[in-house]
């Protein structure tokens, strides 16, 4: 990390012993550490910072991605958002986000070429998947069969060694979507479709999820297209939940299938990747534009939320938002309109001029328009997460190979303040007073 300089420091004079400390500032932060030296007495621990939920805590230096919330910028190694996503291909950007720089022609020739050649699971995969009950979320599905790839490729244990580094890598983007492809199709009772080398990453996962009788699949170009700048604008999101969970279970040096396989518990959540989902459930719970004004003026009256409105680092349009509500018309023009969306242009017209929104700065985020698109290309709402996790994978692997190089990562091991019982002796149990809960109380 790059040293602040001589002026930039903060002066603390700790009131308890009037003694004063400088501390350097370095990209804005100061270090944690610095603050240990502070103490009243010299056997004291040393002054602590307090931050549940890392609200203002930088856990890492990174160079992968960059936001700015206040002016909506999203960019992945220094290009924007909107230039990837109108340029490039998922894979090209998982290729750019994990090694820093754009490929050229034959670096990107062989980075496919090797995701390609590696979509096939082991077939004993396919067993292991058939013991899930017919309704068992996909995500549950993903998460069990990704850390199970463990135990498939144990050599990939060597964290340490780049060329095994770079074999999981390869195996864990190509292998994601056919693990959610088999878990929708066990979903549905259908046999398992398996991956084309032929086709685009995309369109073998369309394949891979929709492939019929016929002896080709076909994808639709639109629908591959969607689903590719879907993944890129999903790909990495900085220090979010699943990106810590990431780093902080591979910071034990687990293998990466089990790592990943936290990153995407993370994501299961309904805080985290789940919130497209709780957009579509919304949108069919107001079910008419009639029903808008009314729904507004709960959400306002703290009865609800508008989801999909509303970001903790973006207080303005997220810049995938507004990819995304351009992406949905071209695909509807394929899948005819899905009726929800006027009802979504509806809420998002209202709110934006409404001052309880405008105030708050809250502004539609990524998951407010692209629920739709995945329910009009026919994905039912359990599949929403699973597709993100695809697209996140690139993401989490570029944010766990960096903790892994950075000389100044070790486990995390976050510190706590004490609250509970001071020393007490042993009761034995007949001696322990037996205290009735007031229910039972009540009962007697
Ligand atoms: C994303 C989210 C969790 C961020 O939360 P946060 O940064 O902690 O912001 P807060 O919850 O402190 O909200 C700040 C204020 O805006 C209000 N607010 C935030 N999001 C809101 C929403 N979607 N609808 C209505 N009011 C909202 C809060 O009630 C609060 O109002 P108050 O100051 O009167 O109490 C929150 O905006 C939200 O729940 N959005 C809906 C879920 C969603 O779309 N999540 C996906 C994120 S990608």
């Amino acid at each position: 990390m790059e040293q602040g300089k001589k002026d930039e420091t903060l002066t603390i004079l700790d009131n308890r012993t009037g003694k004063k400390y400088e501390i350097p500032v370095t990209d804005g932060t100061i270090r944690a550490m610095d603050l240990r030296q502070i103490k009243v007495l010299d056997d004291d621990f040393g002054l602590m910072s307090y931050d549940p939920a890392f609200t203002n805590t930088a856990s890492c230096v990174s160079h992968i991605t960059y936001i700015d919330g206040d002016k909506g910028i999203l960019r992945y190694r220094g290009y924007p958002i909107e230039q990837l996503a109108e340029e490039s291909t998922y894979l090209e950007t998982a290729y750019l986000i994990l090694h820093g720089e754009l490929p050229d022609e034959r670096e990107l020739a062989e980075w496919m070429w090797n995701i390609t050649h590696h979509t096939m699971l082991h077939e004993n995969i396919k067993k292991f998947i058939d013991g899930f009950h017919y309704d068992a979320h996909p995500m549950g599905m993903l998460i069990s069969s990704v850390a199970a790839l463990s135990t498939f490729y144990p050599e990939a244990r060597q964290i340490h060694n780049t060329a095994s580094r770079l074999k999981q890598t390869f195996r864990l983007i190509a292998k994601m979507p056919t693990l959610a492809a088999f878990a929708y199709r066990h979903m549905i009772g259908m046999p398992y479709a398996y991956p084309d080398n032929d086709l685009s990453y995309p369109g073998n996962l369309l394949n891979m999820l929709f492939k019929m009788t016929e002896v080709r699949y076909n994808p639709n170009p639109v629908l591959e297209r969607a689903i590719d700048v879907l993944f890129i604008l999903h790909a990495d999101h900085e220090q979010n939940c699943s990106a810590n969970a990431m780093r902080n279970v591979g910071s034990s040096l687990v293998d990466p299938y089990s790592a990943i396989a936290a990153a995407i518990a993370a994501l299961y959540g309904p805080l985290h990747g789940g919130a497209n989902e709780a957009v579509l459930r919304m949108l069919n719970e107001i079910g008419t534009i009639e029903h808008v004004p009314a729904f507004i003026k709960k959400v306002k009256a703290g009865e609800g939320r508008l989801m999909g409105f509303g970001h903790r680092v973006y207080k303005n349009y997220d810049p995938r938002a507004k990819i995304i509500k351009r992406l949905a018309d071209e695909v509807f023009e394929v899948t005819g309109r899905n009726p929800l969306l006027d009802l979504a242009l509806e809420l998002e017209r209202i709110a934006l001029q409404d001052e309880y929104f405008v105030n708050r700065r809250l502004y539609p985020n990524v998951d407010f328009y692209s629920g739709l698109i995945y329910q009009a290309i026919g994905l039912p709402i359990d599949m929403f997460p699973v597709l993100f996790a695809i697209a996140r994978t690139s993401g989490w692997i570029a944010q766990w190979e960096e903790m892994l190089q950075d000389p100044e990562q070790k486990i995390a091991r976050p510190r706590q303040i004490y609250h509970g019982e001071e020393q007490r002796d042993y009761v034995p149990i007949d001696k322990r007073k037996y205290q009735p809960s007031e229910s039972q109380a009540a009962e007697r």
